[in-house]
């Protein structure tokens, strides 16, 4: 396949693997670069600097093909060594990074004098163009049904694609819901050069998570996910259990006094002890409305070529045959 973002990472599909806490390490970017996609390692999951340059070496042992690293502006209790992590990014000779969350424009020059392209994701039209002014290459447009944070506008993928295809230079991907090869062709249809996924890419062999959570996926559907933080403007989506309907009663009875305090035995320090220690009730973890389309645990390059090839049949097939 060939588009504007193959081209621009120098991949072989247009499918990229968007940074999730505590799943996105060197085994399975390694795994989704090695599948012909663009694997990409979650920064702030390494400590610090130094452990996240050992990450980048140990996926490079892995694979000889391009990876990226997720960097995530975000506002958090303690404070990354930003500049540390850019500077292990640019050292380890790293091609790509995919930001997040607030605006990155302090660390884009210093990416792009190093040759890193800069892939901003972001759940707006508003700030997709914000990121193409600011020197960004691409960006990926992640649609209100997205795992993680979907922004505070709600505006689904059907409506935000074609919008950003319509405004924006620099090529995008569809981000959010995106699981086989009926949401590529479609992201495809909308404009967008390629898709990025989160939750699918969770559930398969080479993800680095307890078997617990690949089955939770597995046995979950796409009424099963929650928003939770709205009112602390800082929502995010994720998979309903003890800990989530807990958050929810608390935001009911505390309404627009709430404050992060108040919820932040249920969402700091989560992501440890779901992902290795498969404690699902641990807290509350990202999930996509996508997980209601996801039923197997294939390797990524199963899931990868079935993907290009369901893609490709669509494509090449039943469209082609619809306009004959
Ligand atoms: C468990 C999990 C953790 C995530 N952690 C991050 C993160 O640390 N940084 C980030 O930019 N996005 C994070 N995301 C969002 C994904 O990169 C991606 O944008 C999103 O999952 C796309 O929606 P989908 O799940 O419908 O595919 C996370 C998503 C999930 C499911």
């Amino acid at each position: 396949m060939k588009t504007k973002i193959t081209e621009l990472f120098g991949i072989e599909y247009p499918i990229i693997q968007g940074g999730m806490h505590h799943v996105g390490l060197a085994e399975l970017a390694a795994a989704v670069s090695n599948a012909g996609g663009l694997g990409v390692i979650t920064g702030l999951t390494q400590r610090t600097p130094d452990d996240l340059a050992a990450e980048i070496r140990r996926c490079r042992e892995m694979t000889d093909k391009a990876f990226g690293v997720n960097l995530t502006f975000l506002p958090t209790v303690n404070h990354p060594d930003y500049p540390g992590y850019v500077r292990a990014i640019v050292e380890g000779e790293v091609k790509v990074v995919e930001t997040a969350g607030n605006n990155p424009q302090q660390y884009v020059a210093a990416l792009k004098e190093a040759g890193v392209k800069v892939i901003h994701k972001c759940t707006s039209v508003r700030h997709a163009l914000k990121a193409e002014s600011i020197g960004c290459d691409a960006v990926s447009v992640d649609g209100f049904e997205c795992g993680g944070h979907p922004g505070e506008d709600d505006v689904p993928n059907f409506i935000l694609l074609p919008r950003a295809a319509d405004e924006l230079q620099i090529p995008f991907v569809a981000s959010g819901g995106m699981a086989d090869g009926r949401s590529l062709a479609a992201a495809l249809s909308l404009g967008a050069d390629g898709i990025n996924m989160g939750t699918r890419f969770i559930a398969t062999r080479e993800a680095p998570v307890h078997e617990n959570v690949k089955q939770a996926l597995i046995g979950a559907t796409e009424l099963d996910t929650r928003l939770v933080m709205r009112p602390l403007r800082n929502t995010e989506r994720v998979l309903r259990n003890a800990a989530v309907d807990r958050i929810i009663e608390k935001e009911a009875a505390l309404g627009a006094n709430i404050r992060f305090e108040d919820v932040v035995d249920e969402v700091a320090g989560v992501y440890p002890r779901v992902m290795k220690e498969g404690a699902l009730d641990a807290g509350a973890w990202s999930c996509g409305m996508v997980v209601g389309l996801i039923r197997d645990v294939p390797t990524v390059k199963e899931l990868i070529d079935r993907i290009v090839r369901e893609a490709t049949g669509i494509i090449v097939g039943r469209l082609a045959r619809i306009v004959a």
